[in-house]
């Protein structure tokens, strides 16, 4: 627990130095030797690219497993990291906008020329103003821990804030992050079966089917999802 605290503490004077000084990068090279001069730590930056092929091909086999069509619509990526979610949804014709609290992370995305906005999800999602969204995905950034520890009525309330940026027909996906499986402290021992997944089944998510390759990870092992219906359903 004060490991955590001490981790979040230098985050966050880490992060008021960077977003000053991000303010005179303006290319991907200026980013880079940023990084290097800083020593800031972004780690799916400096990602091998086969990391980042892995990712992308997991990407990929889920929006095709669920029949997920982007060509033409617009992309909300909660905690996109660096992107890669964004970048296959924008080959494949998408308008992407990218919602993080990390300065790196917006920077990054901004400068690839993603729409980008900063801001902490658990707080508010006013960045986003009444901007709806055709799909809507949060892979690794909802950590169901956090919840754990503040209360569901918490998620719920999130939850409420996310359906309201779904145009009708929309749909999101959500993979949180369960601190979950062997070698760690087993705080959910069920996934299926715990007050996470109950509050969003009362929010009238659904546990996708497993996909082999996307879900094999045990702190990733489940994704839900939720359509809302559209404009014209009676
Ligand atoms: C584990 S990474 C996952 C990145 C990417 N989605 C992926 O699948 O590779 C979590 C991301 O969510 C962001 N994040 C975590 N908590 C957040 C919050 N409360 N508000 C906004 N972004 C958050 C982090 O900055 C980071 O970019």
């Amino acid at each position: 627990m004060i490991d955590k605290l001490v981790r979040y503490v230098r985050k966050r004077v880490q992060w008021a130095r960077c977003a000053r000084a991000l303010r005179d990068v303006h290319s991907v090279t200026e980013f880079h030797r940023f990084l290097q001069r800083t020593r800031m730590l972004a780690p799916y930056v400096t990602d091998a690219p086969e990391v980042s092929q892995q990712k992308r091909a997991a990407i990929a086999a889920t929006l095709s497993a669920y029949d997920v069509q982007v060509t033409g619509r617009r992309v909300l990526d909660i905690g996109p990291g660096y992107g890669d979610f964004l970048d296959v949804c924008r080959e494949r014709g998408a308008l992407t906008v990218g919602l993080d609290h990390d300065p790196l992370v917006v920077r990054w995305l901004q400068l690839r020329g993603h729409i980008a906005l900063r801001g902490n999800v658990l707080r508010s999602l006013q960045p986003l103003h009444a901007q709806p969204f055709d799909l809507i995905n949060s892979t690794g950034s909802i950590i169901v821990e956090y919840f754990s520890l503040v209360g569901m009525g918490r998620l719920g309330r999130l939850l409420t804030q996310l359906d309201g940026h779904l145009s009708p027909g929309g749909r999101i996906l959500i993979t949180p992050y369960f601190e979950h499986g062997p070698g760690r402290v087993r705080k959910i021992r069920d996934p299926l079966n715990c007050p996470f997944t109950d509050t969003m089944r009362s929010a009238g998510y659904t546990v996708l089917p497993r996909i082999a390759g996307v879900h094999d990870d045990h702190m990733y092992p489940l994704t839900y999802g939720k359509q809302r219906p559209p404009a014209n359903a009676t």
